[in-house]
């Protein structure tokens, strides 16, 4: 809940990819208005550092789960230990997501399985583990990141295209789902572009780094609306002026979509530096390359 114009916060906030980009700029902006933290991400020595950050930046309270968000086993042990330690969970932003690059026949099984296990399977594991707690108390709301991409398609990036369509698919899904508890809220955030690491530590299989395509938005802006939200969290929460064009663009004029896409994205949504092939953070974590921005 937020404490009316001071914006006070005095949630118990889980993020997950709370190290980096996005999830980092939520959690400072929760630690910033006086919530109580719990960060989740790969690295235990980048969760330290960031925890420290959220200390200073006047978090009430900070734990860490170093936990990979595939591992179903262990999401549940640290949504667990958060539950106990605070006596409840209010609001749940999962963030964790990783990117490939490369078209389908390019991008190594393991690799392509890498970015649907994390982005989909990852969000149905969180999901699994916060809503029991969230249903018996009525009460708490989950934030899936998912993606403008998760309603077109974009060329030579069809594993995030494929996983963040999935994404948007177990929202509604959740939405149907938990109807029953008016206190329960599921929210899809859909960013367009953001100015955070996750092109380049993106595995890459096309030659060329990857670049957010105009208009770009920093994360700070992600994370301060998804904050001001919860006192009344909506179904979708855009960012991003470009995607209902984006979105109708590919609904309802695919033909002009196809011929338009490619040539754009060429332009727009890559560097001109080059890049062998590359794994990036897909299979494991690469914590030199994460920090607030890109
Ligand atoms: N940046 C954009 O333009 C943009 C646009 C639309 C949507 N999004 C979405 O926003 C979310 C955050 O992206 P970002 O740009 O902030 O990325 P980022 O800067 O690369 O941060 C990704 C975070 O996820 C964590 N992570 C990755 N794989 C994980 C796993 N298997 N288990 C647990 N944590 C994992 C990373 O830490 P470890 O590696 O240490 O685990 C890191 O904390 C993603 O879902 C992304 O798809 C981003």
């Amino acid at each position: 809940m937020t404490d009316g114009a001071a914006g006070v916060v005095r949630d118990v906030v889980l993020v997950t990819g709370a190290t980096s980009g996005i999830g980092l700029a939520v959690a400072v902006e929760v630690s910033e208005r006086g919530g109580h933290l719990a960060l989740v991400a790969r690295s235990a020595d980048r969760l330290r550092d960031v925890a420290a950050q959220c200390r200073t930046a006047g978090a009430a309270s900070v734990t860490t789960h170093a936990v990979d968000v595939t591992d179903a086993e262990a999401v549940q042990a640290a949504v667990d230990a958060v539950v106990d330690g605070h006596g409840r969970l209010d609001a749940v932003v999962h963030s964790a997501g990783v990117v490939a690059y490369g078209r389908l026949e390019e991008v190594p099984a393991e690799v392509f399985d890498g970015v649907v296990g994390t982005n989909v399977l990852g969000s149905a594991n969180v999901a699994r583990a916060v809503l029991p707690a969230m249903r018996a108390a009525d009460h708490g709301r989950l934030y899936l990141v998912g993606s403008v991409i998760g309603g077109i398609g974009v060329p030579g990036m069809g594993a995030y295209v494929v996983s963040k369509w999935g994404v948007r698919a177990l929202a509604r899904q959740l939405q149907l789902e938990n109807r029953d508890r008016h206190g329960v809220h599921i929210t899809l955030v859909r960013p367009g572009s953001v100015d955070t690491p996750i092109y380049t530590l993106a595995a890459n299989y096309s030659g060329f780094v990857g670049a957010p395509p105009p208009p770009v938005y920093r994360p700070a802006t992600v994370a301060r609306r998804i904050v001001e939200s919860f006192d009344k969290p909506p179904r979708v929460l855009n960012v991003g002026i470009a995607n209902p064009l984006m979105l109708l663009g590919f609904a309802l004029l695919p033909a002009v979509y196809d011929v338009l896409v490619g040539p754009l994205f060429r332009v727009l949504g890559r560097t001109g530096e080059r890049v062998g092939p590359t794994p990036g953070n897909v299979l494991a974590p690469t914590p030199d390359g994460e920090r607030l921005r890109g």
